[in-house]
């Protein structure tokens, strides 16, 4: 039968990490859409486009040949048939990604193009992002906004960057995108019906078990 879980949340809230545990344990497919927004944005950086014209970034994303894994295993995407995995994850990026994920026929685009994983997935996947609890999978069985308070968001991003940055240079890096984000998705606050897990308090480990404590309620 169909378990198409949703999770959203703001960064460094282990969103990912715990998304593709979760995935395994339950032996679904994993959905990393913040993955395609980044890959759009690598594929504008790389041709020069201006990230601020709304026209051009809708069109280089209608025509973006992105292609990423859906197993919680194998983690790998490419654009235009080259590997993107680690690129993506470059903080020129990151400072990037907002312009695309605020172009609105940008996220149509990706909305639809996720919305076609999903279904291929034959139903069975956890799909994680900022809109999927609303936008991209609103009647899945199972929607979850994975929230931290924002010392333990730094926290967790500043080990994660191996202690590299300073807690400026941090917080500029989680708590802008989000705020630019929030202007166009709302996930700060859970939607009707999507349950809220606070992982603030928990480990990993913790946090898992409480995301498939909901799954399983
Ligand atoms: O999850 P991650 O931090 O990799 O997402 C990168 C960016 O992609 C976010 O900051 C946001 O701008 C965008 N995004 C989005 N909607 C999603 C997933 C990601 O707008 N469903």
């Amino acid at each position: 039968k169909p378990l198409v879980v949703a999770i959203d949340g703001p960064s460094g809230s282990g969103k990912s990490s715990i998304s593709r545990e979760v995935a395994r344990r339950l032996r679904a497919n994993y959905l990393d859409t913040g993955a395609m927004y980044r890959a759009v944005t690598i594929a504008c950086m790389r041709s020069g486009i201006d990230l601020a014209d709304a026209v051009a970034v809708e069109a280089a994303t209608r025509n973006a040949d992105i292609d990423l894994s859906t197993s919680p295993d194998a983690e790998w995407v490419r654009v235009g048939g080259e590997d993107v995995t680690q690129a993506i994850r470059e903080p020129e990026v990151s400072s990037n990604v907002s312009a695309v994920a605020t172009t609105l026929g940008a996220r149509a685009e990706l909305v639809r193009r996720q919305q076609q994983l999903i279904k291929d997935s034959g139903l069975r996947i956890v799909a994680e992002g900022r809109d999927i609890t609303t936008v991209v999978a609103p009647t899945a069985e199972v929607r979850i906004l994975l929230t931290a308070s924002e010392e333990a968001r730094l926290r967790r991003r500043g080990v994660q960057l191996g202690g590299s940055q300073s807690a400026a240079a941090l917080r500029e890096q989680v708590l802008t995108r989000d705020v630019k984000d929030s202007t166009v998705v709302n996930f700060q606050q859970a939607a009707d019906g999507v349950i809220t897990v606070d992982s603030s308090d928990l480990d990993f480990e913790e946090t898992v078990r409480a995301v498939l404590d909901v799954v399983f309620s």
